[in-house]
């Protein structure tokens, strides 16, 4: 079975228990996993119960989607990532981004936690993605194509979009949220990059490096979604400071800023 097959099987299996056509999918990062609770769901469905879908293996990530209402929007959300890092294939890692976007969903934010690769910015900082880097990893488009879900080589100019950029920043000021502006790239993990990698990633253009999103976005985008990206800077990237890395340390200051980070996201939502 091809990734998009499985998509097919997904979504049918998602049908058989719901109708719920959602406009805009959330796709929640470390540190915004609050925003699971103030969504009215209407219907709740654990990753056992999708076809196809993988298991987040990661600690604290439950694996679900959640559909119902948030900020008066139709949203569905995905709480739980499935990450490369964790040995899926690229294909399973996007599932559930175009499984989303396959019930209805037009608009797709995805948020992460991300290291600071840029000198100025600081933890707690947030970064809209203007662009992004994602030549380190497999694309998730290898393989067949399924026409029906986009073309076999679709345009990545603008994979993020302006519009929703520009709700962001109205959305961090009323949250008074500092919002950066910078280019994400997406390494391949588990392993926290080493500073000289940090070095060339600067050199390439980076100002925010992390282990997801941006093959999630590519697969969006294929399919001709109009996508938002926030980052949380929760560490300076290796090299920038001195400290070892921790994934405590980045899931404290991922929880730190998880109140700011929910007003934030849902200003947007709100703003849509
Ligand atoms: N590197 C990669 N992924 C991350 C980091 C980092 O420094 N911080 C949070 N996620």
């Amino acid at each position: 079975m091809n990734a998009y097959e499985m998509v097919n099987r997904a979504v049918a299996s998602v049908r058989k228990v719901t109708s719920f056509e959602p406009e805009i999918a959330i796709v929640l990062g470390s540190g915004l996993g609050a925003l699971a609770d103030k969504v009215e769901a209407e219907c709740v469905l654990p990753a056992s119960e999708i076809d196809c879908y993988g298991r987040s293996t990661v600690s604290g990530h439950s694996g679900r989607l959640i559909f119902g209402r948030f900020e008066g929007k139709r949203v569905v959300v995905q709480q739980g990532r499935i990450h490369y890092y964790e040995g899926y294939e690229m294909g399973e890692v996007v599932l559930p981004v175009r499984l989303m976007c396959a019930l209805g969903a037009k608009t797709v934010i995805l948020t992460n936690a991300a290291g600071g690769v840029n000198e100025s910015y600081a933890p707690g900082d947030f970064m809209a993605i203007t662009g992004q880097i994602a030549q380190f990893v497999p694309s998730p488009l290898r393989g067949v194509n399924d026409e029906s879900f986009g073309t076999r080589f679709p345009d990545m100019s603008e994979i993020y979009s302006p519009r929703l950029i520009a709700l962001a920043r109205e959305a961090a000021t009323e949250a008074g949220a500092t919002l950066r502006e910078g280019v994400y790239l997406q390494a391949s993990g588990p392993n926290y990059e080493s500073p000289e990698e940090i070095r060339a990633f600067r050199t390439l253009g980076a100002d925010a490096v992390g282990m997801s999103t941006a093959v999630e976005a590519i697969a969006a985008r294929h399919m001709g979604r109009e996508i938002l990206g926030i980052s949380l800077i929760t560490n300076p990237a290796a090299g920038v400071s001195c400290t070892p890395l921790s994934h405590e340390e980045v899931k404290a200051a991922a929880d730190k800023a998880g109140e700011r980070f929910l007003r934030l996201v849902s200003g947007v939502v709100r703003r849509l």
